[in-house]
């Protein structure tokens, strides 16, 4: 794999859980992989991360779904990336994915996100936070309902004073989505942590140790950004329709992770060519063709 384009910070994707609030289909089926109007879930988080130029990514699933993730992207390099994967067996806690892949982050920062997390808009605020190598960069998104969520509480400089999760009095309406960068010290801090009232390795208890370090940035995401979070069966409707709008009017698929591959420049469109031959016949084949096509047209590469 080229160093074009690459950054040296990983991706995680967590993609297991419970689902419970999906009953009955999480009882057979995981919920990243149900789908979001044309694709499965898991592919808007993985789109962020290709997007944000991180090339190195590891799933991780409970054991029914890692081989199900494996034959839907295999190991990356149709697309250009890498992707390992590795089986949390229970959900013991999101912040056990740094445990879990302690030697897959290796020397390198780590950029986490949640499979059920989706992004849209402008994403300047993730490309900026990716240039830090040190310390902890989470973000803060205004939300309604903040009793949900984890919740950052800003100082008057814009510091973060507290964090706390699910709080039954919020101190700030700003929530922490499933999107963190760290360095390489958080495996570390992630097996000194001891398992919350409910029994899981809190990413919030890792947050606050970056905090307490004074090594903790959060940045706010504006309103011109959605963040959709997907547990409910409501809220995957929500998102499905959401895009299928924006998909229809624009005639321009959202988390096409082909084309992500190909703008970025981790493939060329001899391999957009290849990998179609083995699509079937299908709308997103279709418009695959089309980005073939307009390639061609605009002379960005040379195709027989
Ligand atoms: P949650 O929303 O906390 O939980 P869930 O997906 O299990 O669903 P429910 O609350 O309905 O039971 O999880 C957020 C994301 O993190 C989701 O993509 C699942 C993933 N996750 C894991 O993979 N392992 C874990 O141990 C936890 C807690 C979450």
């Amino acid at each position: 794999m080229s160093k074009l384009n690459q950054i040296n910070t990983k991706g995680i994707i967590l993609a297991g859980g419970s689902g419970t609030r999906l009953y009955p289909i999480s009882k057979v089926y995981s919920k990243q992989l149900t789908l979001i109007y044309d694709k499965p879930l898991i592919y808007y988080p993985l789109s962020i991360l290709m997007l944000g130029g991180i090339r190195e990514i590891l799933i991780i699933s409970n054991k029914e779904t890692v081989p199900l993730y494996q034959k839907l992207f295999e190991d990356g390099s149709q697309i250009g990336i890498s992707i390992e994967y590795r089986v949390q067996d229970a959900p013991n806690g999101i912040a056990e994915a740094f445990i879990i892949g302690e030697d897959f982050i290796g020397n390198d920062s780590v950029c986490l996100v949640l499979g059920d997390n989706i992004f849209y808009g402008n994403l300047k605020f993730f490309y900026n936070a990716l240039q830090q190598n040190s310390g902890a960069t989470v973000f803060g998104y205004q939300v309604n309902d903040p009793e949900r969520y984890g919740i950052v509480e800003f100082g008057v400089s814009n510091n973060v004073i507290s964090i706390e999760e699910k709080p039954e009095k919020p101190k700030s309406q700003y929530a922490v989505p499933g999107l963190y960068i760290f360095d390489n010290r958080v495996a570390d801090f992630a097996k000194n942590l001891t398992p919350s009232g409910r029994g899981e390795l809190e990413i919030t208890d890792v947050i606050a140790k970056y905090l307490e370090l004074g090594e903790l940035r959060c940045e706010k995401i504006g309103r011109g950004v959605a963040w959709l979070d997907t547990g409910t069966p409501e809220a995957l409707l929500q998102a499905s329709n959401f895009f299928g709008v924006i998909e229809d009017r624009q005639g321009l698929k959202v988390a096409c992770i082909e084309e992500i591959a190909l703008h970025k420049g981790f493939i060329n469109i001899h391999d957009l060519k290849n990998m179609l031959d083995k699509i079937p016949n299908s709308l997103y084949r279709n418009y695959l063709n089309g980005l073939l096509r307009e390639f061609r047209e605009q002379n960005l590469g040379v195709i027989k």
